[in-house]
C-alpha cells in the first residue's frame, strides 16, 4: 500500500483534496506538531522523527506542552513551546499557519483524571475540541490529526465475550480517563466524516517499558516491575501474578503512530479507528522473563502490595484484542515480553545522553 512521505501525496488519486495536497506540498513549508511534546511519546516520536532514516519528512517540528519540552536531538528544524492547549486564547499562535501532521498525544492519564475529573475533561476533551475547531475554522480539511487513545475505553471482563475484543466491539469504558478518550474519539470521527479534518484514532496498549519515572497512570506498575528491579531499586506490583495485561513497546508504537500519518485515508475505510496490535502478558510472564534476563536476584526486587482499587480498574481493562484490521493495515507488533524488555536494557541502561536544551527553543507564556 503507498504511503505518505510528507512531501508527496500519493493517494486517493482522483481525490480533489490530493491533488490540493500535491499542489501545496511543492510551495509550503511541510510541518508536524505534537502536542505532549515532552511526555514520554512525545519525546519518543520527535526522537524517531529527527532520525536521517525517518520516511515521513518536513520542515519544521513543533513540540508543545505545558511543560517546556526539549529537543531529544539537536536539529534546527525543531521549536519548542510552553503552550497549555486548554487556553484557546492562544490558538491563533499555534495555527496561523498551516500545519500538515498533528500528533495529539496531550492528555491527563488515568489515575490522575480518576481523581481530579474536571482537569482530565478539560484536556483530554475540551483541548481535543479546540484543536479540531481550529482546524475547521481555518479551513483546512487535510490536516492529518493522529490521536493517542486507550485500550481503556473498553471494560469488558473476558468471561463476558464471546469473541476476543475489536474495533466492533462497543465502547464501555470503567473509568472516567476511558470515557474521556472514547468523547475525544467520537469527535474526531465526526469532523472527519464531516471533512473537517483527516483524523486517525489509535487505541494503544500500555506501553512498556517506561524509562525515567513511574507516571500517574494506573497501569505504571507494568512498566515499573521491569524498570525499578533494573536500575537496582524495589518495585511494588499492586496485582496479583495471575493479572494479564495488553503490552506494547515504546519502539512499536512510535513505528506505529508514523505508519498512522503516512497510511492514505481511504486505507481506514469509513471509520478511523484502529486497535494497535500488542501481546497479552501476565505479571507472572513479565517476572519470569526479568529473571532470566537479569537474574533471580534483580526479579526478587519486586514485591508484591496488593491495592483494591488499582487491581478493580486494571482487571477491568480487556486483554485479548483481535487485531486484524490493524495487521492488515500495515500495523506493527512486538514479538515477545522478553524483546522488549532487551529493548529497554539496549536503549535506556546504555544510553549517553544526547538531549539538547538550547535547540531553537521559543517559549511563549500560555
Ligand atoms: N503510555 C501509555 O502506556 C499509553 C497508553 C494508552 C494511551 N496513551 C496515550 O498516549 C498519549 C501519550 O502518553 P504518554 O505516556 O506520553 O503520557 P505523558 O503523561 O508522558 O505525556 C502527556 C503530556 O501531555 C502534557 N499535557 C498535559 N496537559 C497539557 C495541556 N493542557 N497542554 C499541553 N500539554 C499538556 C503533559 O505535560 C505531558 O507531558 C496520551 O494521550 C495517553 O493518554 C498512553
Amino acid at each position: 500500500m503507498p504511503e505518505f512521505d510528507g512531501h508527496l501525496a500519493i493517494d486517493m488519486e482522483n481525490n480533489p483534496k490530493t491533488m490540493i495536497d500535491r499542489r501545496r506540498s511543492v510551495t509550503k513549508k511541510f510541518k508536524i506538531l505534537i502536542t505532549g511534546g515532552n511526555g514520554f511519546l512525545g519525546q519518543q516520536l520527535a526522537a524517531a522523527l529527527l532520525q536521517p532514516t525517518n520516511e515521513l519528512k518536513f520542515d519544521e517540528l513543533i513540540l508543545v506542552d505545558i511543560f517546556k519540552p526539549m529537543s531529544p536531538i539537536k536539529d534546527d528544524r525543531v521549536r519548542c513551546l510552553v503552550f497549555d492547549l486548554t487556553r484557546s486564547q492562544s490558538y491563533d499562535e499555534l495555527f496561523h499557519t498551516n500545519i500538515d501532521i498533528i500528533f495529539h498525544l496531550a492528555a491527563v492519564v488515568s489515575g490522575q483524571a480518576e481523581k481530579d475529573m474536571e482537569l482530565g475533561h478539560k484536556v483530554n476533551v475540551e483541548a481535543t475540541h479546540l484543536i479540531l475547531e481550529a482546524i475547521r475554522q481555518r479551513n483546512r480539511p487535510l490536516t492529518r490529526l493522529v490521536f493517542a487513545s486507550s485500550c481503556a475505553v473498553y471494560s469488558w471482563p473476558q468471561s463476558c465475550l464471546d469473541r476476543d475484543i475489536d474495533e466492533r466491539t462497543q465502547v464501555l469504558p470503567h473509568c472516567t480517563y476511558g470515557y474521556q478518550k472514547a468523547i475525544s474519539e467520537h469527535l474526531i470521527s465526526d469532523y472527519t466524516r464531516r471533512g473537517y479534518i483527516d483524523g486517525r484514532i489509535l487505541r494503544l496498549p500500555t506501553i512498556t517499558v517506561r524509562p525515567g519515572v513511574a507516571n500517574q497512570a494506573v497501569t505504571s506498575f507494568v512498566s515499573g516491575i521491569i524498570r525499578e528491579p533494573l536500575n537496582g531499586v524495589v518495585a511494588k506490583c499492586p496485582v496479583n501474578p495471575t493479572t494479564r495485561v495488553w503490552i506494547s513497546s515504546p519502539e512499536v508504537v512510535i513505528k506505529n503512530f508514523i505508519h498512522a500519518a503516512r497510511l492514505p485515508a481511504l486505507a481506514f475505510g469509513v471509520h478511523t479507528l484502529v486497535n494497535l496490535p500488542g501481546i497479552t502478558v501476565s505479571v507472572d510472564d513479565m517476572v519470569s522473563a526479568l529473571a532470566v534476563i537479569a537474574g533471580k536476584e534483580t526479579a526478587e526486587l519486586i514485591r508484591f502490595e496488593y491495592n483494591e482499587d488499582i487491581d478493580r480498574i486494571v482487571s477491568s481493562l480487556s486483554v485479548t484484542y483481535d487485531v486484524t484490521r490493524a495487521l492488515n493495515l500495515g500495523f506493527s507488533r512486538d514479538t515477545d515480553v522478553s524483546h522488549i524488555i532487551h529493548n529497554y536494557m539496549d536503549s535506556e541502561l546504555t544510553d549517553t545522553d544526547s538531549s539538547s536544551d538550547d535547540t531553537t527553543d521559543e517559549d511563549s507564556d500560555n
